[in-house]
């Protein structure tokens, strides 16, 4: 996906032992079968050694027939609520992508895996650390965390952590324009491989006991136990792994006119595309409007989340506010933004954007937390 890393003890050559009496249980940790990104993950125990297995039925998605309009969710109304299974809350949608709130009461010392969905979380409050046979990954506020589909982990945070979750049924990439043909990130681009941090290799666990994990599927958790700590891993090397980037290291392109979202591009996927709003000096014309223009983004729907700063085109948003833009319908600076923009040096604004390709829905979560008057906040 990335870059080649290698953590920990790993035999000379693939799909060989190096000790026959130390057999270890290698583990393609692949996306798309066996054509895409991989890693080769060794434990030493067999990763199918489950002693008991159950299934759970979650709690249903529910999409509501609320009208497709522009919306603003004040996700800063939700309470602190759960742990990794029933504390992330989809506001939005679509048959592709899940956009959860996170705001976790307490931490679960089981593991989870998502089976069909990508995962970004946005860290908007808090700090902590998510643990996986891979290794660990600390995180602060401001860091993206990439969760590949299939990776056992848990989490571990801090009272008052506050995540937005980014959930893509494709694959989520650093984007292909980005690249050179070596793989490697251009000169250029918002962000350098240096500041991609991978796991913390952590040395195996080899005790016994009792531990569970989750896999999640559209309707229920499956349910594994197995009798030894599967944080088993003597090492891996490959190129899927999850990571953690700052949005403080990124290095925003900035202009000499209004730059469009594209150049702020994070990540992206079939289903979406990632971009971040990071503070930055405005465009350097002496005559320039350096706030956005109106448009009715046909094509896509487009979804901001407001984390620090001041956020300058849009009144009535606080942090942790949501808004989406729908396709066909006009928005833009609201009434007053454009004369207040002209002549300002820069913003201190850190935002989220995301642009899906198929129609986002509000759920009956987001339906609790909708701003009722927002349609009508351009009219004064
Ligand atoms: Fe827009």
């Amino acid at each position: 996906m990335v870059f080649y890393v290698r953590r920990g003890e790993v035999p000379e050559s693939r799909h060989t032992f190096d000790d026959r009496e130390k057999l270890l249980r290698e583990e393609l940790f692949g996306e798309d079968s066996f054509e895409g990104v991989y890693s080769l993950i060794y434990h030493i125990n067999e990763p199918t050694r489950v002693r008991n297995c159950s299934v759970e039925i979650k709690e249903k998605l529910v999409i509501t027939d609320e009208p497709y309009l522009h919306r603003h969710l004040r996700t800063q109304n939700l309470e602190t609520y759960g742990d990794i299974l029933d504390g992330r809350k989809t506001i939005l949608a679509n048959s592709r992508v899940q956009v959860q709130i996170f705001k976790p009461e307490k931490t679960r010392p089981d593991f989870y895996r998502n089976a069909l969905y990508e995962m970004l979380f946005f860290v908007h409050k808090g700090e902590g650390k998510i643990i996986s046979p891979m290794g660990s990954i600390s995180f602060v506020q401001g860091d993206y965390l990439y969760i590949p589909k299939g990776l056992m982990f848990r989490m571990e945070y801090s009272s008052g952590s506050y995540f937005l979750i980014l959930n893509s049924m494709d694959d989520l990439k650093i984007p292909e324009r980005y690249l050179n043909r070596y793989g490697q990130l251009k000169e250029g681009t918002p962000y350098y491989t240096r500041d991609i941090r991978p796991p913390e290799f952590n040395p195996p666990r080899r005790e016994s006991g009792s531990y569970h994990l989750y896999v999640e599927y559209d309707d229920r958790y499956v349910v594994e136990e197995f009798d030894f700590n599967p944080l088993d891993v003597v090492g891996w090397d490959g190129y899927l792994f999850p990571f953690a980037i700052n949005v403080k290291s990124m290095a925003p392109i900035v202009g000499k006119l209004h730059q469009p979202p594209p150049v702020h591009e994070t990540m992206s996927s079939r289903s979406m595309m990632v971009a971040t709003f990071l503070p930055r000096p405005f465009d350097f014309h002496d005559r320039s409007i350096p706030i956005s223009y109106y448009h009715n983004n046909i094509d896509v729907d487009e979804f901001l989340f407001y984390s620090s700063g001041n956020f300058m085109s849009r009144k009535g948003i606080e942090p942790g506010s949501v808004t989406l833009h729908v396709r066909g319908l006009m928005h833009g600076p609201q009434p007053g933004a454009v004369e207040n923009s002209i002549g300002r040096p820069g913003t201190d604004e850190v935002a989220v954007m995301i642009e899906t390709y198929d129609p986002l829905l509000l759920t009956d979560i987001g339906k609790l937390i909708d701003d009722k008057e927002y349609m009508k906040s351009w009219y004064s």
